[in-house]
């Protein structure tokens, strides 16, 4: 029906005839001649229907924004001093000698230009008509080459693409599973995958050696900007490997990536253990681009008179750290107060803060609400912050896991709110894991899956296993973990070992992972892999600022889908099908009881 789309016009076609179809994105009429302004996926070109060619004109008059249109017409330059150089078309238009109106469009919801005035909700509702915009569509776009990108990559390497079931049992990854009633087995049900990662071991087991798959995944969890229940990971498996094989491959893969589709070169991929990066950046996906750290003060606060923070440092699980912000002394009161709050969203029951005026004054040349406790360690504090006139010092104490939260996420927001950024890409591998974190009763659970392999011999597993090391890695970059894998266990015994400290006994055990355990047994080569968020992936590389930008068709922070209206109710046939009688539903319950 065309012989171009509307973005491909240019100068070099000028005398030619052409025909496009697409949208009208806008419609002018400057007295007696109309502009029309066409859009399609690949840009918008303007288009002018003059009186003379009468059919065209008549049909271009009754077109409307959003009408489908196909227009046959000539190129030409434009008349000078209407030329828009910004435009990739806006030095030509389309003298038009047919306009067909394909279909007529009802008003549309909203104005695509104006989708900034409109809330998320109206967009989600008439995603189609939000799809329309260039920039969701340009996401897309960079989404397909990414995924082309990492399949070329990959396919290159030897991996096979392998589809994995979507109806299966429940895989743990720490999420609740979103549950599918069977019909032919009443009162029983399928999870849904919440990745592939047993079926991605069983395929090694069964010597397909390198699997990959662009594959869906659904965790029932609560919701945030980076996250949904219905995503897609980039999942790998190798056999034969060993950790740096998979992360020298990954990294290679990603390298490649941003070569390609952002023509960015990445800088080195550091790897740093889960210890430091606790410790130096309160976080397990420390965003490196902030040249800010976390430094411990609790040996010199066991003996200050301010029990806020000698209690913490003289706690095992406690911990007093400071935050040096260059500079920040000119932080206003006003500032400090709302980082004080946002700290407390983190479990922070305080933040407190020395600003550094003139050093050379001494105490009198230090402001803060903290400092009359400090008599007597304000220069060893100071002299280990190497702190200068200007700059502001931030102190968490409390439980480290609390200061952690807390300062970590401080150290971020300073580093967006200032604009810190020292560097436009940091990577980094973060490895040597946890195997396990402890809850408040004591009780192990595993930091990645129980399918992950400890970094120990299974002696010193058996006989410390809250203390052990995992080989797990993950992948991180500015801030978000992209990816994480592990080595995996690929020994029953030892699989059986893990799952029985995690306190699944062994009945359990065989009826949630007894194929697994069998598998194990029939000779599972050494194996193991990793995973990357596609939609955090393209999320970074597009500058989105939720995940929801760069999914077609995404989920509300409720998990809905509002253009759908799923999840819906289903008729009385199709639950007696399934063998299933519902509660009397809340809502019934409220309307009855009023
Ligand atoms: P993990 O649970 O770490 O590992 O997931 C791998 C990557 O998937 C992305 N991700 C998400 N993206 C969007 N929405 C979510 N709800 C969500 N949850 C996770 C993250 C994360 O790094 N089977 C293991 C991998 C392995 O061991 O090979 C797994 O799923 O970017
Ligand atoms: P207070 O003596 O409670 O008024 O606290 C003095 C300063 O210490 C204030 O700036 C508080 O914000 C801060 N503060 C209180 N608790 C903590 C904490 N757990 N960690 C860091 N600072 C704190």
């Amino acid at each position: 029906m065309r012989s171009h789309y509307c973005g491909q016009l240019n100068e070099t076609l000028v005398d030619q005839t052409v025909t496009v179809c697409g949208w009208v994105h806008r419609r002018r009429d400057h007295g007696g001649v109309i502009f029309l302004d066409m859009r399609d996926r690949d840009g918008i070109a303007q288009f002018v229907v003059d009186p003379d060619t009468a059919e065209a004109f008549a049909n271009a008059d009754r077109s409307r924004n959003e009408y489908v249109l196909r227009i046959t017409g000539s190129v030409r330059l434009r008349p000078e001093g209407t030329q828009n150089p910004d435009m990739p078309t806006g030095m030509i238009e389309v003298l038009s000698q047919e306009v067909e109106i394909l279909n007529a469009a009802a008003t549309p919801p909203f104005q695509l230009d104006d989708h900034g005035k409109v809330g998320e909700e109206v967009r989600l509702k008439h995603r189609y008509m939000d799809l329309r915009r260039p920039d969701m569509i340009d996401r897309l776009r960079l989404r397909s080459r990414i995924s082309h990108s990492v399949r070329a990559f990959l396919e290159q390497q030897g991996f096979l693409d392998i589809e994995t079931p979507v109806l299966t049992r429940a895989t743990p990854e720490g999420a609740r599973d979103y549950l599918v009633p069977s019909r032919t087995h009443p009162g029983e049900f399928f999870a849904l995958p919440q990745s592939p990662q047993l079926f991605k071991q069983l395929l090694m087991v069964s010597g397909l050696d390198r699997y990959y798959q662009i594959a869906k995944c659904f965790r029932d969890e609560d919701l945030r900007a980076d996250r949904q229940p219905e995503f897609t990971q980039i999942d790998i498996e190798a056999s034969f490997i060993e950790e740096s094989d998979i992360m020298g491959i990954t990294e290679s893969m990603i390298r490649q990536l941003f070569d390609e589709v952002l023509n960015v070169s990445l800088p080195e991929f550091p790897r740093m253990t889960w210890h430091d990066a606790m410790r130096r950046f309160g976080s397990d996906k420390p965003d490196l681009r902030i040249p800010l750290e976390l430094v411990d003060v609790d040996d010199l606060m066991k003996d200050v008179n301010f029990k806020v923070f000698s209690g913490p440092a003289n706690a095992d699980d406690g911990r007093v750290a400071a935050l040096k912000v260059p500079g920040g002394a000119s932080l206003s009161r006003k500032a400090i107060d709302e980082y004080t709050d946002f700290v407390g969203i983190y479990g922070a029951k305080g933040l407190a803060w020395i600003k550094v005026n003139e050093r050379a004054k001494g105490i009198e040349g230090l402001q803060s609400p903290i400092v009359k406790f400090m008599d007597g360690i304000i220069d060893d504090l100071l002299d280990r912050l190497d702190a200068r006139d200007g700059d502001i010092i931030f102190f968490g104490a409390d439980k480290a896991e609390t200061v952690n939260e807390a300062i970590g996420a401080l150290r971020v927001r300073l580093g967006a709110d200032l604009e810190l950024y020292n560097q436009d890409w940091a990577p980094l591998w973060v490895v040597d894991f946890p195997m396990f974190e402890t809850d408040d009763k004591g009780r192990l659970s595993p930091l990645h899956h129980p399918f992950t392999a400890p970094a120990c011999t299974p002696d010193e597993f058996r006989h410390d296993p809250a203390n052990a090391l995992s080989r797990a890695y993950d992948m991180v970059l500015n801030g978000t973990e992209l990816g994480g894998g592990s080595i995996r266990i690929h020994d029953w015994q030892m699989q059986s070992t893990v799952l029985e400290i995690l306190g699944i006994g062994e009945a359990e055990a065989r009826e949630k992972f007894g194929f697994l355990l069998d598998a194990l047994q029939y000779g599972a080569p050494p194996h193991g892999g990793l995973a990357f968020g596609l939609d955090r992936l393209v999320m970074l590389m597009t500058g989105a600022n939720t995940i929801r930008e760069v999914i077609a068709f995404p989920k509300t922070q409720s998990a809905a889908c509002l253009m759908t209206d799923a999840p819906g109710e289903v008729t009385a046939e199709q639950l007696k099908d399934l063998n299933i009688r519902l509660r009397q539903k809340a809502k019934k319950a409220e309307d009855s009881s009023e």
